[in-house]
């Protein structure tokens, strides 16, 4: 017997709705995934604005839901579970979604499993690529968090082994991106430009990549005051600032140092499989390098493609799907959203 589980998704910019298939055999399949993104209003502020963001689910949550049915070609009463984003994320944001699927769950009289979000966007690699081998290593890499995670069990067990001490790497990705007075979000320009410019014409420092730093966690600031410096010499040089070369250079360090211990990790544990997910998963940079060094390794690698990896409900409800299946309790009907949700 099949199973329908609806996942929702509202913990930052994006509200998503999935819905996929659990097979008897415990494969899953995508059945919708429809997200309505707020990104163009916080465009102007350069981030993502929480009071904005809220309010921007409320309005999108139902129409979301019912276009996600659409797709499907389901009606609501098919529904066996309902999964969502319990944390980590914005509280307003995570609010909405909580509220909604404790709503549809209640009304429908199945089961609520508040799920995390960065298991999410691991977890969302099983519809493209099937079942995930365990142990396996990601790395995630998005506007709001920069993470090396072991993960033994997709439904219950995974360990945080590295993160960053400061910036994500999509926010530095955001900041140089302003530096450059390239458009918000920075990382499909920055990605864009450097593909005109010379990784190497600039030396840009390699943060957290010193004998005495944690092995798996990850610097960014000083990397984006390091471009800002730059940029600011040059200018006061008279200088035209060369875009492609200031990008494709700063985008060289963050891959080399993300894909440089993230292999590393895997190595030294003697993992034999790497998925690099979330929204920054999407540079072209990052994966060609990853594939390289995997390939040197002999790690296998695994990267959704550009729409899986940015923040959506697919990867809630194949989640959902994973923890249904391993038979774990379902969340109170007073589930509460988590802002600060460990993994
Ligand atoms: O996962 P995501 O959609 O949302 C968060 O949970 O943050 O990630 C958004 C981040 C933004 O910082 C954006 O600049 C970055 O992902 N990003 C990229 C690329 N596409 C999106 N960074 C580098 N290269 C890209 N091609
Ligand atoms: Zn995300």
């Amino acid at each position: 017997m099949s199973r329908i589980i609806m996942g929702i998704e509202s913990s930052c910019d994006e509200t998503g709705v999935g819905l996929v298939r659990l097979a008897a055999n415990g494969t899953v399949e995508l059945l919708a995934d429809e997200v309505a993104s707020s990104v163009d209003q916080h465009a102007r502020f350069g981030g993502v604005v929480p009071e904005v963001a809220s309010r921007a689910h409320l309005e999108a949550m139902v129409p979301t839901v019912r276009r996600a049915f659409a797709t499907a070609g389901l009606s609501m009463s098919a529904v066996d579970a309902v999964a969502v984003t319990a944390g980590p994320g914005l509280a307003g944001a995570l609010l909405v979604g909580v509220s909604a699927a404790k709503a549809y769950a209640a009304a429908l009289d199945v089961p609520l499993y508040g799920v995390n979000h960065l298991a999410g966007h691991i977890a969302v690699d099983t519809l493209q690529h099937g079942p995930l081998p365990e142990p396996c290593l990601a790395l995630l890499v998005s506007g709001g968090h920069t993470q090396l995670l072991r993960v033994d069990d997709i439904a219950g067990k995974i360990t945080e082994i590295g993160s960053t001490v400061d910036d994500a790497a999509g926010e530095a990705y955001d900041k140089v991106a302003r530096l450059l007075d390239l458009p918000y979000p920075g990382g499909p320009p920055i990605d864009k430009a450097a593909r005109e410019g010379d990784p190497n014409a600039i030396a840009f420092p390699r943060g957290m990549t010193g004998p005495r730093d944690a092995k798996f966690d990850f610097s960014f600031s000083g990397l984006k005051t390091a471009v800002a410096r730059w940029v600011e010499a040059a200018q006061a040089r008279g200088e035209e600032v060369p875009v492609p070369d200031v990008a494709a250079s700063f985008q060289e360090a963050v891959a080399d140092v993300l894909t440089a211990k993230a292999v590393r990790a895997a190595t030294e544990s003697g993992i034999g499989t790497l998925v690099i997910s979330g929204g920054v998963a999407a540079n072209s940079r990052l994966s060609g390098l990853a594939a390289d060094r995997c390939a040197e390794a002999g790690i296998e690698l695994r990267v959704p493609r550009p729409r899986l990896c940015t923040d959506n409900g697919a990867m809630i409800a194949a989640l959902g799907a994973h923890v249904v299946a391993a038979g774990c309790a379902p969340s109170p009907l007073h589930l509460s959203a988590n802002p600060a949700l460990p993994v």
